[in-house]
């Protein structure tokens, strides 16, 4: 790391020397813009993880999450540095799982409906605080959920789609528009509309997808492992705008117990394709608090836990989940 410049709140600042040097940092995971490291922050006596971009015109949106105020189911940017060939580093709290890294390994086992229920409500008070303050995530997916040892959840990948839309997979000589985000996470009217800029109830769209993807980890529209040419965005277009091509719902019951009736009720009224029935946040997140609180004691829902610790022991290298 070349020069590190502070951008953030002053209790936050971090100088060079506060991380582990560079050669010392593991690589987590890539996307498309961009590698995650794991490293060790000196100053707070901490893991962080420091996401490098390779391109450089995300500033402004950064700026705006850097500002706003912590809260528990989004991961918090604690830094932006400024890093040698002109990339970008964000330091953000370190969260020991994805979400979907967490699903493949439960294999045909589904997450216990205690903690399923917890996680959609993790993920979208999440949403709810990100909405409140104006911002849309416009990439909702399990892959851009974070999960940390003690089972909660956090949005990453905050208020970088927008920066992102601009170098959407769209191309002006195929047929179909893709719009940017990822495929089958888009909403019907934004696949019609595939130029305009997302909006919030895009991300409930998404929510109940991904939600379903969470529970059930099935195929989403049976076009998973198909080449994304032409006509598979033409025809993913097509199920996606017509409602008769939501993915089965009855999948949701292929656990040991059936879904409880509130699971299906937040899917099926986030993937309506009328944006104005999809309810907001605010709403869902009461509703599934009241429902938890009614259903689960806090002695169900450690037994549900324990449940989830064993079906996951021994499936990650490390066992970090004990
Ligand atoms: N805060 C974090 N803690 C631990 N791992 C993370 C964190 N943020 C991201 N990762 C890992 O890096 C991957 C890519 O991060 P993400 O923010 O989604 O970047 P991209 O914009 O490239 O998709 C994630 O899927 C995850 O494996
Ligand atoms: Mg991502």
């Amino acid at each position: 790391m070349a020069s590190v410049q502070y951008h953030g709140e002053p209790s936050l600042q971090l100088k060079d020397s506060d991380l582990e040097p560079r050669d010392k940092w593991i690589e987590l995971g890539r996307g498309a813009f961009s590698v995650v490291y794991k490293t060790f922050c000196n100053l707070h006596n901490v893991d962080v993880a420091v996401k490098e971009i390779k391109r450089g015109n995300e500033r402004h949106e950064i700026q705006k999450l850097v500002t706003l105020s912590p809260h528990n189911h989004v991961v918090k940017i604690k830094a932006v540095l400024e890093m040698s060939g002109g990339k970008t580093g964000i330091v953000m709290e370190f969260c020991d799982y994805g979400l979907q890294s967490l699903r493949d390994k439960l294999g045909r086992n589904f997450i216990p409906w205690p903690r399923c229920l917890l996680f959609m409500q993790h993920i979208m008070s999440g949403l709810q605080f990100l909405h409140r303050n104006n911002i849309t995530h416009r990439d909702l997916k399990p892959e851009n959920v974070m999960v940390t040892n003690s089972f909660t959840c956090k949005i990453a990948d905050v208020g970088l789609a927008k920066a992102y839309h601009s170098k959407s997979n769209s191309s002006s000589n195929t047929q179909v528009f893709c719009p940017s985000g990822t495929p089958f996470y888009i909403s019907p009217e934004r696949w019609k509309r595939p130029t305009a800029v997302g909006t919030q109830t895009d991300d409930i769209y998404s929510c109940g997808i991904l939600f379903y993807k969470m529970i059930t980890n099935a195929d989403l529209f049976y076009m998973e492992r198909m080449a994304q040419d032409e006509s598979f965005f033409s025809m993913l277009k097509m199920y996606v705008v017509d409602e008769k091509y939501r993915p089965e719902t009855s999948e949701l019951d292929k656990g040991t117990t059936l879904a409880p009736p509130i699971v299906k009720a937040v899917i099926s009224t986030c993937w309506d394709a009328k944006p104005e029935n999809r309810k907001t946040f605010d709403y869902w997140t009461s509703l599934l608090r009241q429902e938890i609180a009614k259903t689960y004691t806090d002695e169900v829902i450690r037994e549900a836990d324990e449940e989830l610790r064993q079906l996951v022991r021994g499936s990650f290298d490390d066992n970090r989940f004990y």
